[in-house]
């Protein structure tokens, strides 16, 4: 009797202890971002929708000499407008589909029009071209008012990059120095312990881990981007990077081993015009969900996909669902640049930019939006590549490439599976 007794106390306490500790830890990735309660996420998200309508509606009365691009921002309820000439503020304030919205506008003082910007983009990525530098991204930064050029700090001295990086100077555009650890530490440190071999039946939704093994037979893990079909065939989409000729495996989260869960082959893979990859789901024993893995949460695991969209406001914010960081969010920084390929010449020049630190593992990763709340979300993209510490040790700076789905459904024909 006196047991149980104490069993049960013990279990009131532990289970008391183990709700204090969940409370503290339960804010979701979103709420984090904004520094809000999770219960104030639809109020914010309702403010983002009500920003991104009105730079919607104000982008194209904002001509390119008088302006230098515009960003928003959820925590101020504000769409800042860089502006060079505020005689012409002052008329687009004016404007009757404007002068509803104007105590949402701040016009602030700014250096660089969108036609300076536009003009020496265009002349960096011809640049680029022609010296194919080892590793670069390139976008216009609304918020720094300049053109951003993200390099490798162990790459500028090589002789392509380095005769970029003269060219593009002419420019003044801000150079972002990053530390490029190409060792991919996380991956090897799977081991090749065998699971049982009983019949596994699992689902695999957007963000769980894909393990592959190269030719060497080293293992590797992407995460998977989401459910695709073609016809009536379906397929896991990911990162073109991450193809090999041999099989995929579901890995879940926080798995250390890897998996015998077989998905099937990667058949169709693009490296030249895009990051983008097709596993065809070959086997019975998976079941793909039109859903992102959220399973952090206790309240919402799972993130049904209702649509995809395209990005349309700087600092609008996104979040990614991957293997090695789970769900975490950040901000639009570009809604295009360019990139460099991975099959070593060209570029990737239809690729968005977000403020999100992603990690070895990720890639291949749903990007996605929240809709109204945390149980409807969007499709915007698959995580490419991405920078994560600069050269002063600052992670705040880092940077992930995304592949836009618009582009990918261009390129490929798919169907993305949704939730309705
Ligand atoms: C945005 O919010 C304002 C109130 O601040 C409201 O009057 C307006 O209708 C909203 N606009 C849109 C496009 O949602
Ligand atoms: C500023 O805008 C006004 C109104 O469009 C225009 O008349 C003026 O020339 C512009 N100023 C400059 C310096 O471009
Ligand atoms: C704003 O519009 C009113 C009426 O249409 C006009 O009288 C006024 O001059 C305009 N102001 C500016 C700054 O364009
Ligand atoms: C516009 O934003 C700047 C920078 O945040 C701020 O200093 C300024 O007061 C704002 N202006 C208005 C009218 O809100
Ligand atoms: C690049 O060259 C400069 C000047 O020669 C040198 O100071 C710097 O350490 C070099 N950087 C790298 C990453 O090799
Ligand atoms: C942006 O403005 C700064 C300051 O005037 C200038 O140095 C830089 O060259 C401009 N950027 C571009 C791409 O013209
Ligand atoms: C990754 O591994 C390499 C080789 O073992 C090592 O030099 C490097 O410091 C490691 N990087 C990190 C971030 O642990
Ligand atoms: C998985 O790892 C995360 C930390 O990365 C942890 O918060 C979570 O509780 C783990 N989940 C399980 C089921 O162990
Ligand atoms: C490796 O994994 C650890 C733990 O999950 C993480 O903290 C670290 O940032 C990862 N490093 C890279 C280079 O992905």
């Amino acid at each position: 009797m006196k047991g149980i007794l104490i069993s049960i106390i013990f279990f009131v306490f532990a289970l008391s202890n183990y709700l204090i500790v969940n409370n503290q830890e339960q804010k979701e990735p979103l709420a984090k971002l904004w520094n809000i309660e999770n219960d104030e996420i639809p109020k914010y998200l309702n403010i983002e929708k009500n920003l991104s309508n009105v730079d919607e509606i104000l982008k194209p009365l904002l001509d390119d000499d008088n302006f230098g691009g515009t960003y928003i921002d959820v925590l101020q309820n504000t769409i800042f407008i860089n502006t060079l000439n505020f005689t012409k503020a002052e008329q687009v304030k004016n404007l009757t589909q404007i002068s509803q919205y104007i105590n949402l506008l701040n016009f602030s003082s700014a250096l660089n029009s969108t036609a300076r910007l536009n003009y020496g983009f265009q002349e960096i990525k011809t640049f680029a071209k022609f010296y194919v530098p080892t590793s670069l991204t390139v976008y216009i930064d609304a918020k720094v008012n300049n053109i951003v050029i993200a390099l490798c700090d162990e790459d500028r001295n090589e002789t392509q990059t380095a005769s970029f990086i003269n060219r593009a100077e002419i420019y003044n555009p801000n150079f972002n120095y990053y530390i490029c650890d190409k060792a991919d530490n996380n991956t090897s440190s799977l081991n090749n312990i065998k699971l049982e071999s009983r019949e596994i039946y699992e689902e695999i939704l957007a963000g769980d881990g894909l393990n592959y093994r190269l030719s060497n037979n080293k293992p590797k893990i992407c995460s998977a981007g989401f459910w695709a079909q073609i016809a009536t065939f379906s397929y896991i989409a990911t990162a073109g990077h991450c193809y090999v000729k041999g099989a995929y495996y579901l890995s879940p989260w926080n798995s250390t081993r890897f998996s015998k869960i077989i998905i099937g082959q990667m058949l169709t893979h693009y490296l030249n015009i895009m990051d983008f990859g097709l596993v065809f789901i070959n086997y019975k024993n998976v079941t793909p969900v039109p859903s992102i893995r959220n399973t952090d949460s206790i309240q919402y695991q799972e993130l049904p996909i209702e649509d995809h969209i395209v990005v349309s406001s700087n600092g609008a914010h996104l979040c990614i669902s991957a293997f090695q960081s789970h769900v975490k969010c950040g901000y639009v920084k570009a809604l295009s640049g360019f990139t460099d390929a991975l099959n070593g010449d060209g570029l990737f020049e239809n690729i968005f930019i977000v403020s999100i630190n992603s990690l070895g593992g990720d890639s291949g990763a749903p990007v996605f939006s929240y809709k109204q709340d945390l149980l409807h979300t969007s499709l915007n993209g698959i995580v490419s590549s991405g920078y994560d510490y600069d050269i002063n040790g600052d992670i705040n700076n880092a940077i992930t490439e995304v592949m836009p789905i618009d582009f990918i459904i261009r390129v490929t024909g798919i169907k993305v599976v949704t939730a309705n």
